[in-house]
């Protein structure tokens, strides 16, 4: 098809997450490699509101592959959720000559992008969430590092507890979504996973938990935010079992960090598909990765229907911590 994209416009939206950074340099030199203009705006869907942008070369992206967070800011915009928002978007889009929009975020701020294009702007969305809670997408930007981070966390953690010999309940973050509690949880070796997903009984764990502590130095639970809250699951446990309790919410530190090699990669496959699917004219769809290929999956089909976790990965965790 032909190539009528000169100028486009990139965001990054909601939560951020490592990748994102590697992710515009990609898309911005890949960009003009291909001859298109690349306008960085700041701050998300805030900034298409209020006009907020850059233009963005390649040495304005120069040092920035490994950094966390990103340097063209985010956040969570109410305003564009109104139709006074978003026209307001589409009219500063016009003016300023943008053919189409990258989006870089997750299904809320993938929902924003959606709405845009259904007045008429041409939208790619780029999944990064550490949540890795968007359907359609094996994976999202974000998601690796914050495991290891997390993976790296709860060694410590796992150091004192069994020294200590106690019982440690920790909280990763996953406000509707698993995903991290069942891989962080599977690869550091926990005895119980706590997930939105799937409901558990608290006073079986505990007595479970009292039958089997001889000879065990620590009892490891990873609990996502969106299932309990890791203070409260502690004095439970702490009741019902009569054993040293403690616990620990990781909390933002997991957002934060320099991408992993899987993430870095990713961002820059999913910033070239981005930029060939705008210039080939697409629209209202996002960048995905599905048994190794990257690939591209309309907004409909994402939004269709939530990701499921992995239920035999969870599963067969338990198994191995018997
Ligand atoms: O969506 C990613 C996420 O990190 C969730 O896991 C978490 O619940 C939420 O963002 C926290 O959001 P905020 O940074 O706005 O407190």
């Amino acid at each position: 098809m032909q190539n009528n994209v000169r100028k486009i416009g990139i965001l990054t939206s909601g939560g951020d997450a490592s990748g994102m950074n590697a992710a515009i340099r990609a898309a911005v030199r890949y960009a003009i490699y291909k001859k298109i203009e690349v306008c960085g705006y700041y701050e998300g869907f805030k900034g298409l509101i209020n006009n907020n942008y850059k233009v963005l070369s390649n040495n304005s992206v120069g040092g920035i592959i490994d950094r966390g967070g990103t340097f063209l800011y985010t956040a969570r915009s109410e305003l564009f959720k109104t139709r006074e928002g978003l026209l307001k978007a589409k009219k500063n889009l016009q003016e300023n000559s943008i053919d189409a929009l990258i989006v870089i975020g997750g299904d809320g701020s993938f929902k924003g992008a959606r709405d845009l294009s259904e007045l008429g702007v041409k939208v790619v969305g780029i999944p990064a969430t550490i949540d890795n809670d968007i359907y359609g997408t094996d994976l999202s930007l974000g998601f690796d590092t914050a495991l290891n981070v997390i993976i790296s966390l709860i060694s410590k953690i796992r150091d004192t507890a069994s020294s200590h010999e106690r019982i440690f309940v920790i909280e990763v973050m996953g406000r509707n979504s698993g995903e991290l509690a069942i891989r962080s949880g599977l690869a550091c070796g926990s005895d119980y996973i706590l997930i939105p997903e799937i409901k558990v009984d608290l006073v079986k764990i505990s007595n479970e938990i009292k039958n089997h502590r001889e000879g065990k130095r620590h009892t490891l639970l990873i609990v996502a935010e969106g299932a309990a809250k890791a203070e409260e699951v502690a004095s439970s446990i702490k009741l019902l079992v009569d054993h040293e309790v403690r616990f620990s919410v990781l909390g933002h530190i997991q957002r934060g960090g320099s991408p992993s090699a899987v993430d870095r990669v990713l961002a820059a496959q999913f910033a070239k598909e981005a930029i060939d699917f705008l210039a080939s004219g697409g629209t209202n769809a996002m960048t995905a990765i599905q048994n190794n290929n990257i690939c591209i999956v309309d907004f409909k089909e994402v939004f269709s229907r939530p990701k499921a976790i992995d239920k035999e990965l969870y599963d067969y965790s338990h198994i191995l911590a018997i």
